[in-house]
């Protein structure tokens, strides 16, 4: 763990994390941090918190001693949501300090009980309510409900104009001793976008009707710096990561038309040559074109490509008269997080039989994700001549 100072009077006590999986079933190649922040007025808050990784809570409350904070010194305890990745230690602060008062939303209450057994001093709180901590320092709470959980808020404190924004305007990726984003060069900023936008989609991006309304609530509060429950603090240039965040949620219905996700599998190899010759078509237009093989790839690397490519091509062989059974996998979950409006290419081999075309077309009136698909080719075995000049009017038909 480590400690640092975010402006007058608020520190952030982070944890980076690698080699897991997030929420049990995200690939984070290249780590992630899980953020917890110390407010202190006359009396001292803590806002969210992180899970029992890496030694935490204790080196978490060794830390906090480095700043002259005892954990009994911590009057607030505030939940920005109850995820356990940021309120995995709540039972241990209970044992050192039990009067401690939690602030959170009513969802959250529920919640608290349910995940802790925790019901006793608790303060809750509505959008736009304060808690003043004396000295100057004031926080506000923002509700933002399902952005990821029912119970979420993000908490100002206002003085400074520190946004504590907990899913929201979050990233994966992770550099050693790196927490702000005045320290980053323009390659590590493209990093945090780009694990931004898969954290987003991964995380964030089913719920992005909700989001998009909590995101319409950042017009009315003066942000200096944005400080999220994972990722990098934005002090520098805040605004970067509000837009990157507009574009994410723009994206999941208007995405970009400069993009072409591939995603293929195959068992024998007679699609993955129809797949090589595409890419080579693809070269002649203007187009970022990103590929992956199933399931080589995991779900969470082509949802982050998904989420912003306008433009889609399948290509799976017929298994067993289905779909290919990875790509049947991945699709089932781009459909749960509502991954709409895409330009859709599909198609495969197949020996005795087809069938994947079918299973396709049923999945896509039952996902009601609202996919345009121009003229498959299935192609018997190998594709032939024929075969690759359907494929030429396809993908001429797809880069319209
Ligand atoms: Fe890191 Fe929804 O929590």
């Amino acid at each position: 763990m480590e400690i640092s100072h975010v402006t007058k009077d608020i520190h952030q006590l982070s944890v980076t994390v690698r080699d897991m999986l997030f929420e049990g079933i995200w690939e984070i190649p290249k780590g992630v941090t899980l953020n917890s922040y110390i407010v202190k007025g006359e009396k001292t808050a803590l806002i969210d918190g992180v899970c029992g990784w890496d030694g935490v809570p204790e080196s978490f409350f060794g830390l906090m001693e480095q700043l002259n904070i005892h954990v009994r010194d911590v009057d607030y305890l505030i939940i920005n949501h109850m995820e356990p990745d940021h309120s995995g230690w709540i039972e241990q602060l209970s044992n050192i300090r039990p009067d401690f008062k939690i602030v959170c939303t009513k969802a959250s209450e529920q919640l608290l009980s349910a995940f802790y057994g925790r019901s006793e001093n608790i303060i809750v709180v509505k959008d736009g309510d304060t808690l003043d901590l004396g000295g100057g320092k004031v926080l506000r709470f923002i509700t933002m409900p399902n952005v990821h959980w029912p119970d979420t808020m993000m908490t100002l404190e206002e003085e400074t104009g520190t946004l504590f924004s907990c899913d929201i305007f979050g990233t994966f990726g992770a550099i050693d001793n790196v927490r702000y984003d005045e320290q980053l060069s323009a390659e590590d900023i493209a990093m945090f976008e780009e694990e931004g936008l898969r954290y987003y989609s991964n995380i964030v991006g089913a719920f992005t009707s909700f989001a998009r309304k909590g995101f319409a609530k950042m017009d009315n509060i003066e942000v200096k710096v944005i400080a999220p429950g994972h990722g990098i603090v934005w002090r520098e240039n805040p605004q970067k990561i509000i837009d990157d965040y507009a574009d994410f949620i723009r994206w999941q219905e208007e995405p970009r038309t400069d993009r072409v996700t591939v995603i293929y599998g195959s068992m024998y190899g007679m699609t993955e040559k129809a797949v090589a010759y595409v890419l080579e078509k693809l070269e002649d237009y203007p187009v970022t074109v990103n590929v992956h093989k199933v399931p080589e790839t995991s779900w969470g690397t082509i949802l982050g490509d998904v989420w912003s490519a306008g433009k889609v091509i399948l290509a799976m062989p017929t298994y067993e008269m289905k779909m290919f059974p990875p790509m049947a996998a991945v699709l089932e979950e781009i459909g749960k997080k509502k991954v709409l409006n895409r330009k859709v290419f599909r198609m495969g081999s197949y020996g005795w039989s087809g069938g994947a075309q079918k299973e396709l077309d049923h999945m896509m009136e039952e996902l009601k994700v609202n996919w345009t698909f121009v003229e498959p080719v299935e192609f018997k075995g190998k594709a032939t001549e024929d075969d690759f000049r359907a494929i030429d009017a396809s993908i001429e038909a797809l880069m319209v």
